[in-house]
């Protein structure tokens, strides 16, 4: 079996499609995730989780957008589909076949507990609806997928948000069930948490983040960039007046894209009192130059989609070269396999 060896560090991670990328996406996943890539001790996964975005976005061609978009955001950014496996979770149909293997060794006690899941439930409970009000099996059952992505391809790091340890660690209570009853077949993956890696605020100073609706997208035009830029809270101090670093949304972004040079710059800024309008008037600057580029590549990607098509199923290639030959081994072992005597 296709078990990681022990030089060779095996990264995976999946990307929900739903929604437009955002800078608070770049700084703390993407950049860490694109940078880490190159590491040559590493073999990185990185796929589109189509079949987790149908449990929360029934819209398919907002699915199908934001996939696409997604797709375009990472290798803008530089990904290296020869050196990474880049894939679409629908692309290799070994991973929904494992989801079910799985499911069938998974404790039903052990979804009861999934966050996801009991918020959903408490949200019900809050308005007075019937408990189960919603809730797909799909929603139920996310763990069993997200478990069937990382353990068909034995990664034993994780690289993801704290809101995912949890289903991490179902994914190795799965895998230990699964190998305590068919032998031992799958690594145990581990949650990889960078706390090193910027949690940016967003335009009213929490964390940029979809829910909040406070965020900026990643490769706005350039003119829209500037006015999302210029929305970003900040107090009423006059031009002249110090002001704080400590609590500025601006100052944050500013640090996330800035060298260490450039930080101290623009700390010394603060302390002299620069305006807001001229901090955000630099912010835009120092961003823009780094995105200018990436931009550019983004709109040409997306304008035909066929280079993101191939580069997928080329990817979708080279991870069914490891999960094909994984699933016979798995069909053998559960004694799913041919009746002819050998
Ligand atoms: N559920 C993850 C999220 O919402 C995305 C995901 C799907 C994933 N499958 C995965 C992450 C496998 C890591 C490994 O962020």
């Amino acid at each position: 079996m296709d078990k990681a060896n022990d030089t060779v560090e095996r990264v995976l991670t999946g990307i929900t499609t739903t929604g437009t990328p955002h800078l608070g996406n770049y700084v703390g996943a993407i950049r860490p995730a694109i940078e880490a890539s190159r590491d040559s001790n590493r073999e990185s996964f990185f796929f589109l989780a189509d079949y987790h975005g149908i449990i929360k976005c029934q819209d398919p061609a907002l699915l199908r957008q934001s996939a696409l978009e997604v797709a375009a955001t990472w290798l803008a950014l530089g990904l290296d589909p020869d050196r990474v496996v880049f894939y679409r979770q629908s692309d290799v149909p070994e991973i929904m076949e494992l989801t079910w293997m799985l499911s069938c060794v998974c404790a039903k006690g052990l979804m009861n507990r999934s966050h996801a899941y009991k918020a959903a439930v408490a949200d019900n409970e809050q308005a007075g609806a019937d408990p189960d009000h919603a809730i797909t099996m799909g929603l139920f059952s996310y763990p069993v997928l997200m478990a069937a992505d990382i353990l068909l391809f034995n990664a034993r790091h994780v690289p993801v948000g704290r809101d995912q340890i949890q289903h991490i660690e179902m994914a190795r209570d799965m895998a230990q069930r699964f190998n305590h009853i068919y032998g031992e077949h799958f690594v145990l993956p581990e949650a990889v948490i960078d706390d090193s890696v910027a949690v940016l605020a967003g335009l009213d100073g929490r964390k940029m983040s979809k829910s909040y609706n406070n965020t900026i997208p990643l490769f706005l035009p350039e003119k829209k960039l500037q006015k999302s830029i210029n929305k970003i809270n900040t107090n009423l101090l006059e031009p002249g007046e110090p002001k704080l670093t400590e609590d500025s949304a601006v100052f944050q972004i500013w640090q996330a894209f800035a060298t260490a040079e450039q930080t101290d710059y623009m700390r010394e800024q603060f302390a002299a009192g620069i305006a807001w309008g001229q901090a955000k008037k630099e912010l835009f600057a120092l961003v823009n130059e780094q995105l200018q580029e990436p931009r550019q590549r983004y709109q040409e990607l997306l304008e035909s989609g066929e280079e993101i098509e191939r580069i997928l199923l080329q990817g979708a290639e080279k991870a069914r070269a490891r999960a094909v030959p994984t699933m016979a081994v798995l069909r053998q072992a559960l004694g799913i396999q041919s009746m002819a005597r050998v």
